[in-house]
Protein backbone atom coordinates (compact mmCIF):
# COMPACT_ATOMS: atom_id res chain seq x y z
CA UNK A 1 0.00 0.00 0.00
CA UNK A 2 1.29 3.59 -1.04
CA UNK A 3 1.99 5.95 2.13
CA UNK A 4 -0.66 8.78 1.29
CA UNK A 5 -0.39 12.13 2.38
CA UNK A 6 -3.02 14.86 3.04
CA UNK A 7 -2.06 18.45 1.64
CA UNK A 8 -5.16 20.93 1.79
CA UNK A 9 -7.82 19.14 1.55
CA UNK A 10 -6.52 16.22 -1.03
CA UNK A 11 -4.69 12.73 -0.08
CA UNK A 12 -2.15 11.99 -2.88
CA UNK A 13 0.68 9.48 -2.18
CA UNK A 14 3.44 10.21 0.00
CA UNK A 15 5.77 10.81 -3.25
CA UNK A 16 4.59 13.28 -4.65
CA UNK A 17 3.40 15.47 -1.72
CA UNK A 18 4.76 18.94 -1.41
CA UNK A 19 4.53 22.47 -0.57
CA UNK A 20 5.29 25.58 -2.31
CA UNK A 21 8.82 26.89 -2.06
CA UNK A 22 7.27 30.46 -0.70
CA UNK A 23 5.30 28.21 1.72
CA UNK A 24 6.09 30.47 5.63
CA UNK A 25 6.40 27.63 6.82
CA UNK A 26 9.20 26.62 4.70
CA UNK A 27 11.31 30.26 4.59
CA UNK A 28 10.40 31.88 8.59
CA UNK A 29 9.69 28.36 10.37
CA UNK A 30 6.10 30.39 10.66
CA UNK A 31 4.03 27.27 11.31
CA UNK A 32 3.18 24.74 13.86
CA UNK A 33 2.81 21.35 14.29
CA UNK A 34 1.58 18.38 16.27
CA UNK A 35 2.60 14.88 16.41
CA UNK A 36 -0.11 12.31 17.67
CA UNK A 37 0.16 8.51 18.85
CA UNK A 38 -2.26 5.89 16.44
CA UNK A 39 -1.97 3.19 18.53
CA UNK A 40 -4.05 -0.04 17.15
CA UNK A 41 -5.77 2.86 14.21
CA UNK A 42 -7.08 4.75 17.02
CA UNK A 43 -5.38 8.63 17.81
CA UNK A 44 -4.55 8.89 22.01
CA UNK A 45 -4.79 11.63 23.30
CA UNK A 46 -6.19 13.38 20.05
CA UNK A 47 -8.24 16.32 22.38
CA UNK A 48 -5.24 17.84 24.17
CA UNK A 49 -3.35 17.85 20.50
CA UNK A 50 -6.13 19.87 19.12
CA UNK A 51 -6.23 22.11 22.42
CA UNK A 52 -2.34 22.67 21.82
CA UNK A 53 -2.42 23.66 18.23
CA UNK A 54 -5.75 25.68 19.04
CA UNK A 55 -3.42 27.73 21.71
CA UNK A 56 -0.60 28.25 19.28
CA UNK A 57 -3.34 29.33 16.55
CA UNK A 58 -4.04 31.84 18.58
CA UNK A 59 -0.71 32.80 19.95
CA UNK A 60 1.00 33.57 16.41
CA UNK A 61 -1.98 34.91 15.46
CA UNK A 62 -2.78 32.45 12.42
CA UNK A 63 -6.19 31.93 10.77
CA UNK A 64 -7.38 28.89 10.13
CA UNK A 65 -11.33 28.07 9.64
CA UNK A 66 -11.11 24.46 9.87
CA UNK A 67 -13.56 23.34 12.69
CA UNK A 68 -11.95 20.71 14.90
CA UNK A 69 -14.37 18.03 14.19
CA UNK A 70 -13.46 18.52 10.32
CA UNK A 71 -10.19 18.58 11.17
CA UNK A 72 -10.45 14.94 13.55
CA UNK A 73 -12.45 13.70 10.66
CA UNK A 74 -9.68 14.29 7.89
CA UNK A 75 -6.70 12.87 10.56
CA UNK A 76 -8.55 9.82 11.47
CA UNK A 77 -9.73 9.17 7.53
CA UNK A 78 -5.74 9.74 6.63
CA UNK A 79 -5.06 7.27 9.71
CA UNK A 80 -7.36 4.67 8.24
CA UNK A 81 -6.32 5.09 4.42
CA UNK A 82 -2.64 4.79 5.32
CA UNK A 83 -4.02 1.33 6.89
CA UNK A 84 -1.01 0.94 9.96
CA UNK A 85 -2.17 -0.10 13.47
CA UNK A 86 0.38 1.59 15.39
CA UNK A 87 1.99 4.83 13.59
CA UNK A 88 2.57 8.88 14.21
CA UNK A 89 0.15 11.44 13.08
CA UNK A 90 2.73 14.31 12.04
CA UNK A 91 0.73 17.77 11.03
CA UNK A 92 1.92 20.75 10.27
CA UNK A 93 -0.33 24.43 9.67
CA UNK A 94 1.66 27.08 8.15
CA UNK A 95 0.48 30.70 8.10
CA UNK A 96 0.41 30.18 4.12
CA UNK A 97 2.35 30.54 0.60
CA UNK A 98 2.71 34.24 0.05
CA UNK A 99 5.61 36.64 -1.27
CA UNK A 100 8.50 36.73 0.61
CA UNK A 101 7.69 39.03 3.26
CA UNK A 102 8.45 39.36 7.38
CA UNK A 103 5.77 40.70 8.19
CA UNK A 104 2.43 38.71 7.98
CA UNK A 105 0.73 38.89 4.38
CA UNK A 106 -2.69 40.35 3.75
CA UNK A 107 -4.28 37.41 1.75
CA UNK A 108 -2.38 34.16 2.72
CA UNK A 109 -4.43 30.99 3.61
CA UNK A 110 -3.21 28.71 6.44
CA UNK A 111 -1.93 26.12 4.68
CA UNK A 112 -2.22 22.22 6.44
CA UNK A 113 -0.34 19.29 5.81
CA UNK A 114 -0.35 15.56 7.58
CA UNK A 115 1.44 12.26 7.26
CA UNK A 116 1.53 8.78 8.83
CA UNK A 117 4.30 6.97 9.09
CA UNK A 118 4.60 3.52 10.77
CA UNK A 119 6.26 3.53 14.53
CA UNK A 120 7.05 0.78 16.90
CA UNK A 121 5.90 1.59 20.24
CA UNK A 122 6.79 -1.86 21.23
CA UNK A 123 10.47 -0.97 21.18
CA UNK A 124 9.69 1.27 23.82
CA UNK A 125 8.17 -1.36 26.24
CA UNK A 126 11.72 -2.68 25.69
CA UNK A 127 13.47 0.33 26.72
CA UNK A 128 11.61 0.54 29.56
CA UNK A 129 13.38 -2.83 31.04
CA UNK A 130 17.20 -1.28 30.31
CA UNK A 131 16.95 2.73 30.89
CA UNK A 132 18.50 5.17 28.25
CA UNK A 133 21.18 8.05 29.04
CA UNK A 134 21.14 11.46 28.25
CA UNK A 135 23.53 14.06 28.49
CA UNK A 136 23.23 17.58 28.62
CA UNK A 137 22.98 20.74 26.03
CA UNK A 138 22.82 24.69 27.15
CA UNK A 139 19.37 25.75 26.39
CA UNK A 140 19.72 28.39 23.22
CA UNK A 141 16.22 28.12 21.96
CA UNK A 142 14.14 31.25 21.78
CA UNK A 143 12.30 32.48 24.73
CA UNK A 144 8.94 31.14 23.35
CA UNK A 145 8.89 27.17 22.81
CA UNK A 146 5.75 26.66 24.61
CA UNK A 147 4.47 27.53 21.22
CA UNK A 148 5.44 24.73 19.25
CA UNK A 149 6.72 26.12 15.85
CA UNK A 150 7.79 23.92 13.42
CA UNK A 151 11.60 26.14 14.28
CA UNK A 152 13.35 23.46 16.01
CA UNK A 153 17.24 23.98 14.75
CA UNK A 154 18.92 23.83 18.47
CA UNK A 155 16.54 21.03 19.03
CA UNK A 156 17.74 19.24 16.18
CA UNK A 157 21.27 19.93 16.95
CA UNK A 158 21.25 18.78 20.38
CA UNK A 159 19.30 15.51 19.75
CA UNK A 160 22.07 14.78 17.01
CA UNK A 161 24.69 15.77 19.76
CA UNK A 162 22.98 13.18 22.08
CA UNK A 163 23.48 10.52 19.04
CA UNK A 164 26.56 11.10 18.12
CA UNK A 165 27.31 10.71 22.21
CA UNK A 166 25.06 7.09 21.96
CA UNK A 167 22.71 9.03 24.54
CA UNK A 168 18.90 8.54 23.41
CA UNK A 169 18.31 12.46 24.68
CA UNK A 170 19.64 15.81 25.52
CA UNK A 171 18.46 17.73 28.89
CA UNK A 172 18.77 21.23 27.79
CA UNK A 173 20.13 23.14 31.00
CA UNK A 174 20.29 26.91 31.60
CA UNK A 175 23.66 28.96 32.63
CA UNK A 176 22.44 28.85 36.43
CA UNK A 177 21.98 25.16 36.00
CA UNK A 178 18.16 24.34 35.76
CA UNK A 179 17.39 21.33 33.34
CA UNK A 180 14.48 22.44 31.55
CA UNK A 181 13.36 19.80 29.30
CA UNK A 182 14.66 17.07 26.47
CA UNK A 183 15.06 18.27 22.72
CA UNK A 184 11.70 16.56 21.93
CA UNK A 185 10.48 15.41 25.87
CA UNK A 186 9.77 16.52 29.11
CA UNK A 187 12.19 15.64 31.67
CA UNK A 188 11.42 14.20 35.13
CA UNK A 189 13.28 13.71 38.35
CA UNK A 190 11.99 11.41 41.44
CA UNK A 191 13.12 12.41 45.06
CA UNK A 192 11.66 11.34 47.99
CA UNK A 193 8.71 9.62 46.60
CA UNK A 194 7.49 12.99 44.61
CA UNK A 195 7.58 13.38 41.23
CA UNK A 196 9.32 16.66 39.61
CA UNK A 197 8.86 18.24 36.63
CA UNK A 198 9.46 22.28 35.30
CA UNK A 199 6.44 24.42 35.53
CA UNK A 200 4.47 25.23 32.47
CA UNK A 201 6.06 28.78 31.21
CA UNK A 202 7.24 29.87 28.10
CA UNK A 203 10.67 27.96 28.41
CA UNK A 204 9.26 24.52 28.15
CA UNK A 205 6.17 22.78 25.62
CA UNK A 206 3.70 21.71 27.53
CA UNK A 207 3.83 18.22 26.89
CA UNK A 208 0.72 16.02 26.22
CA UNK A 209 2.51 13.03 27.37
CA UNK A 210 3.71 15.51 30.51
CA UNK A 211 0.11 16.26 31.42
CA UNK A 212 -1.41 13.02 31.32
CA UNK A 213 1.24 11.37 33.73
CA UNK A 214 0.60 14.24 36.28
CA UNK A 215 -2.88 13.38 35.78
CA UNK A 216 -2.11 9.84 36.05
CA UNK A 217 0.73 10.06 39.01
CA UNK A 218 -2.49 12.41 40.97
CA UNK A 219 -4.88 10.38 40.65
CA UNK A 220 -2.69 7.57 42.07
CA UNK A 221 -1.75 9.39 45.05
CA UNK A 222 2.19 9.87 44.30
CA UNK A 223 2.75 13.93 44.63
CA UNK A 224 3.88 15.87 41.62
CA UNK A 225 5.73 19.03 42.21
CA UNK A 226 5.59 21.50 39.43
CA UNK A 227 8.63 23.29 39.22
CA UNK A 228 12.58 23.61 38.29
CA UNK A 229 15.08 20.96 39.58
CA UNK A 230 18.52 21.66 38.93
CA UNK A 231 21.35 19.17 36.97
CA UNK A 232 23.06 19.07 40.46
CA UNK A 233 19.62 18.10 41.93
CA UNK A 234 19.02 15.19 38.89
CA UNK A 235 22.33 13.90 39.42
CA UNK A 236 21.28 13.27 43.65
CA UNK A 237 17.82 12.04 42.58
CA UNK A 238 16.36 8.85 43.20
CA UNK A 239 15.38 7.85 39.65
CA UNK A 240 14.43 10.01 36.53
CA UNK A 241 12.56 9.95 33.83
CA UNK A 242 11.61 11.58 30.41
CA UNK A 243 8.07 11.46 28.43
CA UNK A 244 6.81 12.04 25.19
CA UNK A 245 4.28 11.27 22.71
CA UNK A 246 6.78 9.16 20.44
CA UNK A 247 8.78 7.77 24.03
CA UNK A 248 5.80 7.96 26.63
CA UNK A 249 7.49 7.02 29.75
CA UNK A 250 11.26 6.05 30.02
CA UNK A 251 13.73 5.68 32.57
CA UNK A 252 16.64 7.95 32.30
CA UNK A 253 19.41 5.75 33.82
CA UNK A 254 22.75 7.80 32.90
CA UNK A 255 22.95 11.80 32.46
CA UNK A 256 26.64 12.81 31.26
CA UNK A 257 27.58 9.05 31.45
CA UNK A 258 27.15 9.43 35.76
CA UNK A 259 24.41 6.73 36.99
CA UNK A 260 21.05 8.35 38.48
CA UNK A 261 20.01 6.50 41.58
CA UNK A 262 20.92 2.64 41.33
CA UNK A 263 22.22 3.55 37.67
CA UNK A 264 19.16 1.35 36.42
CA UNK A 265 15.44 1.87 36.09
CA UNK A 266 14.00 2.63 39.45
CA UNK A 267 10.65 1.15 41.33
CA UNK A 268 8.24 4.65 40.39
CA UNK A 269 9.36 4.64 36.72
CA UNK A 270 7.97 0.87 36.53
CA UNK A 271 5.11 2.13 38.77
CA UNK A 272 4.07 5.58 36.49
CA UNK A 273 5.05 2.86 33.16
CA UNK A 274 2.06 0.88 34.14
CA UNK A 275 0.02 3.91 34.68
CA UNK A 276 0.84 5.06 31.70
CA UNK A 277 0.27 1.77 29.68
CA UNK A 278 -2.96 1.09 31.38
CA UNK A 279 -4.02 4.72 29.92
CA UNK A 280 -2.81 3.75 26.63
CA UNK A 281 -5.34 0.51 27.04
CA UNK A 282 -8.62 2.32 28.05
CA UNK A 283 -7.62 4.76 25.21
CA UNK A 284 -7.03 2.65 22.10
CA UNK A 285 -7.37 -0.93 23.57
CA UNK A 286 -3.40 -1.12 22.46
CA UNK A 287 -1.34 -3.27 25.07
CA UNK A 288 2.62 -3.59 24.44
C1 LIG B 1 10.79 20.33 23.09
C2 LIG B 1 9.76 19.29 23.38
N1 LIG B 1 9.42 19.06 24.65
C3 LIG B 1 8.50 18.12 24.99
C4 LIG B 1 7.88 17.36 24.01
C5 LIG B 1 6.87 16.33 24.41
O1 LIG B 1 5.59 16.72 23.99
P1 LIG B 1 4.44 15.64 23.78
O2 LIG B 1 4.30 14.90 25.07
O3 LIG B 1 3.24 16.44 23.45
O4 LIG B 1 4.89 14.74 22.65
C6 LIG B 1 8.20 17.58 22.67
C7 LIG B 1 7.53 16.80 21.62
O5 LIG B 1 7.75 16.98 20.46
C8 LIG B 1 9.15 18.57 22.35
O6 LIG B 1 9.48 18.82 21.08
Amino acid sequence: MPQLAYVDGRILPLREASVPVEDRGLQFADALYEVTAVMNGRLLDWDGHLARLRRGLAALAIDFPMSDAALGIAARNLVRRNGHRDALLYMQLSRGVARRDHVFPGAARASLVMTVRRFDFAQRVRQQRTGIAVITRPDDRWGRVEIKTTGLLPNVLAKQAAKAAGAFEAWLVTPDGVVREGGSTNAWIVAGGRLITHPLSPHILGGIARATLIRLAREAQIVVEERAFTLQEALAADEALLTSTTAPLLPVVTIDGRPVGSGTPGPMAARLAALVADEMERQTGWRG
